[in-house]
C-alpha cells in the first residue's frame, strides 16, 4: 500500500481513452515513478475507470479511489508482480559474453531473440538440433560474417561475354562436367536445409552460417548451369551412380554424421576438384566460376570442420561414429561403379588440353594426381579431427570415388 509519502504525479490524457493509446501516457508517467509511486489520472474519456481497472491489473499494478478531478490513483507495481513475473532472459546477444549461449535454450524461449526477455507463457517449439554440444562452433559468428562479406554477384563476378571458342568436344567436356557440379551442388544445398529447419534459433550463428551456405550453393547452381549453357549446347549426362552416391549424403538423418560426409569429406575433395578446373579450364568462364565457387567451400569445409571438432571435444566417442558412418557409406555404394566415366574423361580432356597421345597421358597423370591431393586432404582433416594416420589414410580411400 502507497503511503502519503509516497512520491506522486498527476497527469491529464484529455479525452483520450486506453481503447485509443492512453497507456502509452500511463506508462511513461509511471516510468518516471519508482514502485510504489501514485499516479493521478484525471480524463474524459467514456468508462475510463473500467478500462483502467483492467489495464492495472493485466500490467501488475494497484487502483486506488480519488476525488475529482481525478478518476483515480494508480499505484505503481514491480515487474515481479506484474505481467513480467516469471520472464527470463534467453542469454545473450553477444555470442562471446560469458553465458550467452547455453547448452540447452528451453524450448519456449522459441523464436525469441538471443539476449531477449521471454515472457512466461510463451509457446514451446520443439526443435530437433537444441543441444549445444551437438551444433555449436565458436569460430560460426566469425564464419558467417566473412560469408555475408564475400557474396559475389554472378551478372557481374564473372565476365560472360569474354570472347573465346573451345573445339566442340573440349566445349562438350565442360559441359560434362557442369553437369556433373550441379548435381553435387544440389545435394550440398539440400543437406543444410534439411537441418536448418530444426535448429533452435538461440543457436543464431550456426543458422546464419547454414542459410548463407545454401545461398552460396544456390549460387553454384546458378553460374554451373549458366556456363554449360554459354555456348547454346543441352546439358550432359547423369548417372545413377553418381546419383546414388548423392543420395546416401541427402538420406543421412543426424547433422554431425550428414556434416562430416558432406563438408568435411565432399566439399574437402571439392576444393581440390575446384582448384583443377582452375588450372585447367579451357576458358576464362569456366576458371573464374572455380575461383569464385571454391572461395565459398573453403568455408562451407571450416564450418563442418569446426562443429565436428567442438563436438569431438565434449565426446570422443563420435569419432568411432564418424568412422563407422563412412564405412557405412562405403558398403552401400559398393556395387555402383563411381565417378561417372564421362565427368572422368572430361577430366582428362580438359587436363590434356590437346588429343595428341603425350598430351592425353600427360591429363590422364593430372587426374591421377587430383586424386591423390584430394586423399590427402580427406586424411590431413580427418587427422585434424584427432584420427591416427592410420587410420586417417584407410578412411580417406574408402571415400566415395565421386568425389561428393
Ligand atoms: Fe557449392
Ligand atoms: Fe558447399
Amino acid at each position: 500500500m502507497a503511503t502519503a509519502t509516497s512520491p506522486a504525479s498527476i497527469i491529464d490524457i484529455d479525452d483520450l481513452g486506453l481503447d485509443r493509446g492512453a497507456h502509452l501516457l500511463i506508462k511513461r508517467a509511471l516510468r518516471e515513478l519508482p514502485v510504489g509511486g501514485r499516479l493521478g489520472v484525471r480524463g474524459q474519456a467514456p468508462d475510463l475507470l473500467v478500462h483502467l481497472a483492467a489495464w492495472c491489473r493485466s500490467q501488475g499494478h494497484q487502483l486506488e479511489p480519488a476525488s475529482p478531478p481525478v478518476v483515480a490513483w494508480v499505484i505503481r507495481g514491480s515487474a515481479e508482480t506484474g505481467r513480467w513475473r516469471g520472464a527470463e532472459q534467453a542469454g545473450k546477444a553477444a555470442a562471446s559474453e560469458q553465458g550467452a549461449v547455453v547448452d540447452h535454450p528451453k524450448a519456449s524461449w522459441g523464436l525469441a531473440a538471443r539476449g531477449a526477455t521471454v515472457e512466461a507463457g510463451a509457446p514451446e517449439f520443439h526443435f530437433a538440433l537444441a543441444v549445444k554440444s551437438e551444433i555449436w562452433a565458436d569460430e560460426a559468428g566469425r564464419l558467417y560474417t566473412q560469408a555475408a562479406a564475400a557474396q559475389w554477384n554472378p551478372d557481374t563476378a564473372i565476365d560472360w561475354d569474354a570472347s573465346f571458342d573451345l573445339p566442340a568436344e573440349v566445349e562438350d567436356a565442360v559441359v560434362q562436367l557442369m553437369t556433373y557440379l550441379i548435381e553435387n551442388e544440389n545435394a550440398a544445398l539440400l543437406v543444410p536445409a534439411r537441418f536448418l529447419g530444426q535448429i533452435h534459433p538461440h543457436f543464431k550463428e550456426v543458422m546464419q552460417v547454414l542459410a548463407i551456405q545454401m545461398a552460396d550453393e544456390a549460387r553454384h547452381v546458378e553460374v554451373f548451369t549458366r556456363r554449360a549453357l554459354l555456348k547454346g549446347r543441352r546439358l550432359g549426362l547423369s548417372t545413377a551412380s553418381g546419383q546414388a552416391s548423392l543420395k546416401t549424403l541427402v538420406d543421412e538423418p543426424d547433422f554431425a554424421l550428414a556434416s562430416f560426409l558432406l563438408s568435411v569429406l565432399g566439399e574437402g575433395s571439392f576444393l581440390n576438384l575446384l582448384s583443377f578446373l582452375q588450372a585447367y579450364g579451357p576458358d576464362p568462364v569456366t576458371r573464374q566460376i572455380a575461383r569464385l565457387a571454391a572461395q565459398d567451400e573453403a568455408r562451407h569445409v571450416a564450418f563442418g570442420m569446426a562443429h565436428l571438432q567442438f563436438q569431438l571435444a565434449g565426446d570422443p566417442t563420435l569419432r568411432h561414429r564418424l568412422a563407422l558412418a563412412i564405412e557405412r557409406r562405403h558398403h552401400a555404394l559398393a556395387q555402383t561403379s563411381g565417378l561417372n566415366e564421362e565427368v572422368f574423361d572430361a577430366l582428362v580432356l580438359l587436363a590434356a588440353g590437346a588429343w595428341r597421345p603425350a598430351a592425353i597421358g600427360e591429363g590422364y597423370a593430372r587426374v591421377q594426381a587430383l586424386n591423390s591431393e584430394m586423399a590427402a586432404g580427406r586424411r590431413r582433416r580427418l587427422m585434424k579431427l584427432g584420427f591416427e594416420e592410420r587410420a586417417a589414410e584407410g578412411l580417406s580411400e574408402l571415400h566415395t570415388r565421386n568425389f561428393m
